[in-house]
């Protein structure tokens, strides 16, 4: 079976998942954090090299600041009680988004992550939190500029080699969960010639066997890249 080497998931539906078991928001969000680390490890197993998780977008600061200072807490927690199962499955941890927008505390514990399991060579864990495709582009076409690059230097690989997924293959598979068929702003450009799947459950329901779905319907897919 043809297995991608990058697989990103727009993991949505934590607030219609508590809503229809009459429960509050803040329940779906840890209902679906408990969810990331059985999509990690499945992915891992699969022989996924990379996985994007879409944890919190920078439109996200939208939302009630009561909502958002549970998210930042639950992804605290995150942080610091999964160290060690990343590090006994070998996979290395990376901060996929605006770290320098995020509160102090979030900073250190991922920067910890990041360093405790820098050595690790299996599959990659990015965590997309304050991420953002549109701004994330916008940076990179501004370093390109503060690079002292000339207009004839500005091709694919240059602008590549300042986004924030540098040195990362392309998106293979895209995930999306709760039905929505939209991106949000995730990984535009890495996209670019992604296969897209959409699973009707929410997050929080998007299990082992939901992921293995999801591969089964990648490796039947016809790619073509502009070929024939
Ligand atoms: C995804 O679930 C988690 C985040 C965006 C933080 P939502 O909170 O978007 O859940 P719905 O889409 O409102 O059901
Ligand atoms: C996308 O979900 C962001 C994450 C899953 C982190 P949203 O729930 O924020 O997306 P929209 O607003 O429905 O497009
Ligand atoms: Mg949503």
């Amino acid at each position: 079976m043809e297995i991608p080497q990058h697989v990103a998931i727009i993991m949505d539906g934590n607030g219609r998942w508590a809503k229809d078991k009459g429960l509050p928001r803040i329940k779906g969000h840890k209902a679906g954090v408990a969810r990331v680390e059985e999509i990690v490890e499945v992915a891992a197993n699969s022989g996924v090299k990379h996985l994007s998780l879409y944890a919190f977008s920078t439109e996200n600061w939208r939302r009630p600041e009561s909502e958002v200072s549970v998210i930042m807490c639950l992804l605290r927690l995150y942080l610091r009680l999964y160290t060690n199962s990343l590090h006994r499955k070998g996979i290395r941890f990376h901060f996929l988004g605006d770290i320098e927008g995020m509160p102090e505390g979030i900073r250190a514990d991922a920067l910890a992550l990041e360093i405790a399991t820098a050595g690790e060579n299996g599959m990659v864990f990015h965590l997309a939190v304050n991420y953002g495709s549109r701004m994330e582009l916008v940076n990179a076409i501004k370093k390109c500029i503060s690079d002292g690059l000339e207009v004839a230097d500005i091709n694919e690989t240059t602008v590549e080699e300042r986004l924030l997924t540098k040195g990362v293959p392309p998106v293979d598979l895209l995930i999306r969960t709760s039905g929505e068929q939209r991106i949000s702003n995730f990984l535009l450009w890495q996209c670019a010639y992604a296969e897209f799947y959409f699973a009707d459950c929410h997050w929080p329901d998007f299990n082992k066997a939901e992921f293995q779905k999801a591969m089964e319907s990648f490796a039947s897919r016809e790619r073509r890249f502009g070929g024939i």
